[in-house]
């Protein structure tokens, strides 16, 4: 009769698995595989870590460059300055669109206007001849900020974007308190060509915006980037700014951007209230 076969302690565990396969000789292509999947899983470990901790950082570091921006609109920015002590000096606001109203019961500091504009629960969709600007959505509620000075009202800042040729162009549009003149212009993120429409963001043709106005006298929309340069006999030479080279495209983004945010279904209501003098409160 013969003896029964001895098992041992059964099949190696995952540990001695692990022992045996890193025990292989060098040149064993099991160990070169089990090598490079043990340094996939490390670094992406790291990697993985690195992007959720650094998170915080990364998003005070965000609010801080746009802060940052809203002053240098806002002719509020000093090189080396405290950013957050500078921007305390605008009144950071929320605005319901379609009534151009104050909206008090949110935070407008934690306010994220790309967030809002994406979730159908805060948005609009626009319609085809609606969206001028290629944005699909817009958000119901938009920050904007505002400067005074004794009370009154100086400037007022608001956040405008639209599609270029091959990007989501985001700026930043500074009024005067007329609502119609323009202090500056800024696009902070756009991803157009660099030379061609990447020149939105040059500040010698931003510089070429002030004094522009984006709307009539009545609060029409007729600011227009124009190909080729602005004459300036042209009774709507104050409405228009050259065109950048080579880069129409871009150029018709920022005129359609521009008119679809001081328009009606932009900040247009809220323009107009800033007309006739900006009750306070909602
Ligand atoms: C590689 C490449 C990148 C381009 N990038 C842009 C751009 O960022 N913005 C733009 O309006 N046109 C860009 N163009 C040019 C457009 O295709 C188009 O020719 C141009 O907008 C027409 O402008 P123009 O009438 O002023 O020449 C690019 C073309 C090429 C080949």
């Amino acid at each position: 009769m013969s003896e029964p076969a001895v098992t041992g302690s059964g099949a190696p565990g995952p540990v001695q698995r692990l022992r045996r396969l890193f025990g292989l000789p060098n040149d064993d292509p099991r160990k070169t595989v089990a090598v490079a999947l043990a340094l996939c899983l490390v670094c992406s470990l790291v990697v993985s870590v690195a992007a959720v901790g650094l998170r915080p950082l990364q998003q005070l570091n965000e609010s801080l460059a746009l802060k940052r921006e809203i002053l240098k609109v806002a002719g509020l920015y000093v090189s080396g300055q405290d950013v957050e002590q500078a921007f305390g000096r605008l009144d950071a606001r929320l605005v319901d669109l379609d009534s151009g109203r104050f909206v008090d019961d949110r935070d407008a500091g934690s306010y994220d206007m790309r967030r809002a504009a994406a979730d159908p629960a805060t948005s609009v969709a626009l319609s085809g001849p609606q969206d001028i600007a290629g944005i699909r959505r817009r958000a119901e509620i938009m920050p904007v900020y505002l400067l005074r000075e004794q009370g009154e009202l100086q400037k007022l800042i608001l956040p405008v974007y639209g599609y270029g040729l091959w990007s989501t162009m985001y700026g930043l549009l500074a009024l005067e308190a007329d609502g119609r003149t323009v202090v500056d212009i800024s696009f902070y993120d756009q991803l157009e060509t660099a030379g061609l429409g990447g020149e939105v963001a040059n500040p010698s043709w931003q510089a070429t915006w002030r004094g522009k106005r984006v709307v009539t006298d009545d609060g029409a929309p007729r600011f227009r980037v124009v190909k080729g340069g602005v004459d300036t006999a042209s009774p709507d030479a104050v409405y228009q700014v050259d065109g950048l080279s080579g880069a129409t495209l871009t150029s018709n983004g920022v005129t359609n951007l521009v008119r679809f945010w001081v328009g009606d279904l932009g900040y247009g209501p809220f323009l107009s209230r800033v007309r006739q003098g900006l009750g306070e409160g909602t």
